[in-house]
């Protein structure tokens, strides 16, 4: 792109402060630069740049009403771990398998963000929380996606194939190539390890005006993980769904350490239900609890963030004493592939554009860099969510909140979210499952640990113990390995492990 014509776009968009800095820029730098701007999409800009400035305004004057039209998820449309016999889930989990070992399923991991309050400048997926063998999440979510292919395979007997799509950004893609390719993928075959870039917006300035970061560089951030059904069509990989025969989508995030990926209870409940759209719920843990809820809004499915209901309306009770509003998201569906497609090529369009404000840090008029101590800067993001308003037939599928879920966010020294606390999760989780299978531990001296069946979440567990993903994906496998054995904490489980288990037994 020429500069004049650089100058005519942004001059459209009335964001000709962008070139302010033009005349001290060296031929190289105005090449990146102009190379930017060609990126701005014409139309959009005035749009985006407009509608940010005039949505801010508006987030600040939320009132009640959403409230009164806010009704819970029928109970026929939901699913639940906790109430349902084992022989229901059974049959849910052989219908995933089969689905699995048709090579039907897929996951897709939404990993785009910039995980600005972990606070760490590489992806999160390459965080190690702490765990005796050290793994990351992305380690973790490739050895779980080995041992369900494992176990559609015996169950089914086939050979059969997970892809795995993971949507990255301007921030995550280059490291997250690079953190595979070195770690040889984990074991994965490269070729059904999809990653993909999804699109770049401008943070703009209450004033509407696009912010400078450097002196040739619009601060862009990710379009949300929303910005998904764009990035699907951007990068055809709608049509890599359709040729590897992908019908069913397992879509999740990158921080939950506890994700069962392409959970085949989960997708054989979806399946079951004949449902195109389906989101995993957890009880809300406190009426105040800082998650979205699944519910229905004038007869739509939406998740509305906690922010936007009034404290009453979280208290709300049924006739049980349950909470009303108790479906808590947790940013796990079930999307079928012409449910995207639909989505992608028909309504992206209508998807709402939430504000985040934000400190973005800018060039003042003489170029100097200043890093605000208040927020000055909007972000507009979509979420992937927002879909579920499109679905023809929707479903909610409630699970253990201390099985499948705890999200990595923030850095330690903070009261939740934090490497400790999904250590502490997937630590605890694996003990549990120790305590079931017949297990039972000793100390460094030999001495028995008394076994404890339920820990508070800011305390380890009574011993330390690891399980691989690739000896059991939920726990399944163990009660033959390690029935009546007396473990000594710290324990690991990994392969090597497992197969010593067998020949002794
Ligand atoms: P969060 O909203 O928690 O954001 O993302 P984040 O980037 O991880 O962390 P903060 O808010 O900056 O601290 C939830 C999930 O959505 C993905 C993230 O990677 C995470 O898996 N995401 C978020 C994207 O894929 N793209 C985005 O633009 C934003």
């Amino acid at each position: 792109m020429s500069f004049e014509a650089a100058k005519a776009r942004l001059e459209a968009a009335g964001q000709t402060h962008v070139l302010q800095f033009w005349e001290e820029l060296s031929a190289e730098e105005r090449g990146t630069f102009l190379e930017e701007i060609s990126q701005l999409q014409p139309d959009e800009l005035v749009k985006h740049c407009r509608e940010a400035a005039a949505s801010a305004s508006r987030e600040s004057s939320a009132d009640g009403r959403l409230d009164e039209r806010m009704q819970p998820v029928p109970s026929e449309f939901i699913g639940s771990v906790r109430k349902s016999d084992r022989e229901t889930l059974q049959k849910w989990e052989n219908e995933g398998l089969l689905q699995i070992s048709q090579d039907r399923v897929a996951v897709l991991l939404l990993a785009g963000g910039q995980g600005t309050r972990l606070g760490v400048s590489y992806p999160k997926g390459m965080y190690n929380v702490g765990l005796p063998s050290g793994k990351t999440l992305y380690q973790m979510q490739a050895e779980r996606i080995q041992k369900v292919q494992e176990l559609a395979n015996v169950r089914h007997g086939c050979r059969c194939t997970v892809p795995w799509y993971i949507m990255t950004s301007e921030f995550t893609l280059g490291p997250t190539e690079k953190f595979f390719k070195d770690n040889k993928y984990f074991g994965l075959c490269p070729s059904n390890v999809v990653m993909f870039e999804q699109r770049m917006i401008p943070a703009v300035g209450f004033d509407g005006k696009i912010i400078l970061e450097k002196k040739n560089k619009i601060a862009m951030a990710p379009d949300g993980n929303g910005g998904l059904y764009r990035s699907l069509v951007d990068n055809k990989i709608l049509a890599d769904m359709e040729g590897k025969g992908v019908e069913y989508l397992h879509v999740y995030c990158v921080d939950n350490i506890l994700v069962k990926m392409a959970d085949p209870v989960f997708i054989g409940f979806c399946v079951n239900k004949e449902a195109d759209c389906g989101a995993k719920v957890v009880d809300k843990a406190y009426p105040a609890e800082p998650v979205g809820v699944v519910c229905r809004v004038d007869n739509v499915y939406q998740v509305i963030e906690y922010s936007e209901i009034q404290p009453e309306t979280a208290e709300l009770r049924g006739p049980g004493g349950e909470l009303l509003f108790s479906a808590g998201n947790i940013c796990n569906h079930f999307f079928t592939r012409s449910f995207l497609k639909d989505v992608a090529e028909k309504f992206e369009s209508k998807l709402k554009q939430h504000v985040a404000i934000k400190k973005v840090p800018f060039v003042d008029g003489e170029g100097n860099l200043v890093k605000p101590s208040k927020p000055n800067g909007i972000k507009m993001e979509k979420f992937v969510f927002d879909v579920f308003q499109f679905s023809k037939k929707f479903v909610a599928f409630e699970v253990l909140r201390e099985e499948e879920f705890s999200p990595l966010k923030n850095a330690d020294g903070a009261p939740l979210d934090t490497p400790t606390t999904a250590r502490r999760s997937l630590l605890a989780q694996h003990y549990r499952w120790i305590l079931a299978a017949g297990g039972s531990f000793m100390d460094e001296h030999n001495k028995p640990i008394a076994p404890k069946h339920s820990t508070a979440q800011n305390e380890d567990p009574p011993a330390i113990c690891e399980i691989s993903p690739l000896v059991s994906y939920f726990g399944e496998g163990l009660e033959k390995l390690l029935n009546q054995k007396n473990l000594k904490s710290p324990f690991i489980l990994d392969e090597n492990e497992a197969k010593n288990l067998v020949q002794t037994a």
